[in-house]
This record gives C-alpha cells, structure tokens and sequence, in this order.
C-alpha cells in the first residue's frame, strides 16, 4: 500500500475509541489503516472514511507481520485494541482472562510496535499513540488482571521513549477513566445488564472524547511531545470513586 497522504494505523478500529480516532485522523487528512477482527465493522468504516481495513488480530505474531508486510508509509501508529476480561479478586484469578488480557493488551501492543517501528521511523516524523487507562496508573479491587497488564502496557510504552531518544518517533500515552464503550460488554461477556450498570448515574466519556484528545496530538509540531495525558469523566475521582446520582423516578 503507498500513500501520498500522512498515514495513521489504528488497531482496535472496529468499535469505542479506536472507530472514533480512525474517524477523527481521517477527518484531519490522514490515511487511516483501520485494524481489528471484525471485517464487516472494519471494513465499512474503511468505505466511510476513505482509508482501508486490514484484517488482523494483534495476538496473533504472524497477522501482526503480515499487516506491517502490506504497509508502505506509516507515520502514526495508534495502539488501542486491549480490554478486560471478568472482574474477580486475586484469590479466584481466572488464567484464561489474565491471558487475554495480557496477550491483547501487553504483547499485542508489543507485537504491533515492533512490527511498524521501522517504518515510523523512516517517515522522519513517526508518533506512537498507545491507549493504556487509569489503570495503569492506579490499583483497584478485583482488577488486578486488567490493572496489571495495563501497567505493563503503560511500562512497555514508556520505556520506548528514553530508547527511542534521539529518533524522530514521538510518544503519547492515553490513559482514559470510563468512557461508554463496548468495554464493559466485553469484560463482562455481553451481560448488557452488568455493563449497564457501570455507568448508571454518572455521565462518562464518550469514545469521541478520547478520539478528539489523539486528534490533537496528532496534530501538534513534531518537536512537541505531550508524554501522558489522563482523561477522567467529572464524576471520577482517582480510587475508583465516582459520583453516581440516585436513579430518577
Ligand atoms: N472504555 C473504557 O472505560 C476504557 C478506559 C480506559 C482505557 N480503555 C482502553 O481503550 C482501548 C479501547 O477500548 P474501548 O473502550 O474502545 O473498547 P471496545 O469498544 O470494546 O473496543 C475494543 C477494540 O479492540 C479490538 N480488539 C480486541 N481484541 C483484539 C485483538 N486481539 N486483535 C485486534 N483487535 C482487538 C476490538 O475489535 P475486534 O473485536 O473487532 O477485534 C475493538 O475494536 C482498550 O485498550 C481499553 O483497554 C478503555
């Protein structure tokens, strides 16, 4: 694939924050190679956006290379695709969510990187946007498999930045409170009720919030580097305390 225009890879674009950044780099003139598992979400976005869809899954090494194999220019890389899996204490840890979640969050980044980091950096002006969360800030209750492998996420992305010195490659971390997404339908395994319940009473971000925040930093000047940005809806305070109102008769 060659490209006349700036070209941003999106993983995670079929859904939540990823649809809303593929839209709003499109919207900013990039060339969006829009990333995820899902062809039909993926590709009618890439119809509507003008950018193409590639179909891979990041925990999977060899769609991962197969992807960067196709691409000709990159210029942003948005590491996005990640989730949770299941909400349990430490003492009842399920291995198979801590394995998702790791591999998608932690080596599906890792992977993704690795792959495309050679052609950010031959575009002379590469940017690295990589969306860990509050939780790779902060612990909480019963979130040690998500919290853990955003921590790490968060440690691989930050760790890039001191090697990365001296490259013209910039880095940004995103790390959003809740924002209504599918997330918490997927952590929850498609329990819409619980994942409901989330943001009952309180007024979340939406994907377009986040979306906007990448925006601008894709388009700051490329001695510009915003490192961390944290992004919390008002009525989330750091602790996992929320404001949550009494629902309205
Ligand atoms: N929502 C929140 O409250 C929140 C807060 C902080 C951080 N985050 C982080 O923000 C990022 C985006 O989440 P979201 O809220 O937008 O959730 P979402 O609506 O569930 O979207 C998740 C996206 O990741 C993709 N994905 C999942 N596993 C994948 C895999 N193995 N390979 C490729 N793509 C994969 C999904 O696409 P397919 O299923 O089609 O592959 C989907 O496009 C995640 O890293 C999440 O941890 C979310």
């Amino acid at each position: 694939m060659s490209s006349a225009k700036r070209v941003a890879v999106v993983t995670g674009a079929s859904a939540g924050i990823g649809e809303a950044t593929a839209r709003a780099l499109a919207a900013q003139g990039f060339h969006v190679v829009a990333v995820a598992r899902r062809a039909d979400r993926i590709n009618a976005l890439a119809a509507d956006i003008g950018g193409t869809a590639v179909v891979a899954d990041v925990t999977d090494g060899s769609a991962v290379d197969e992807l960067a194999s196709r691409l000709g220019r990159v210029d942003v890389l948005v590491n996005n695709a990640g989730g949770a899996k299941g909400l349990a204490p430490v003492a009842d840890a399920d291995l198979e969510h801590w394995r998702w979640m790791w591999e998608t969050n932690v080596l599906g980044t890792l992977r993704v990187t690795r792959a495309l980091l050679p052609k950010l950096i031959d575009s002379g002006d590469g940017l690295i946007v990589t969306v860990t969360s509050i939780a790779a800030l902060e612990t909480y209750d019963n979130g040690a498999g998500y919290t853990s492998a955003k921590h790490a996420q968060g440690a691989l992305h930050r760790t890039l930045r001191g090697e990365l010195l001296g490259k013209p490659v910039r880095l940004t971390e995103i790390a959003p409170g809740a924002v209504e997404t599918e997330f918490s339908l997927v952590r929850f395994d498609g329990d819409k009720e619980r994942a409901d319940a989330v943001y009952q009473g309180i007024t979340p971000l939406t994907a377009q919030d986040v979306a906007e925040v990448i925006g601008f930093v894709a388009s700051r000047p490329s001695h510009v580097d915003l490192d961390q940005i944290v992004i919390r809806p008002r009525d989330q305070a750091p602790g996992s305390r929320f404001n949550r109102r009494a629902p309205q008769d």
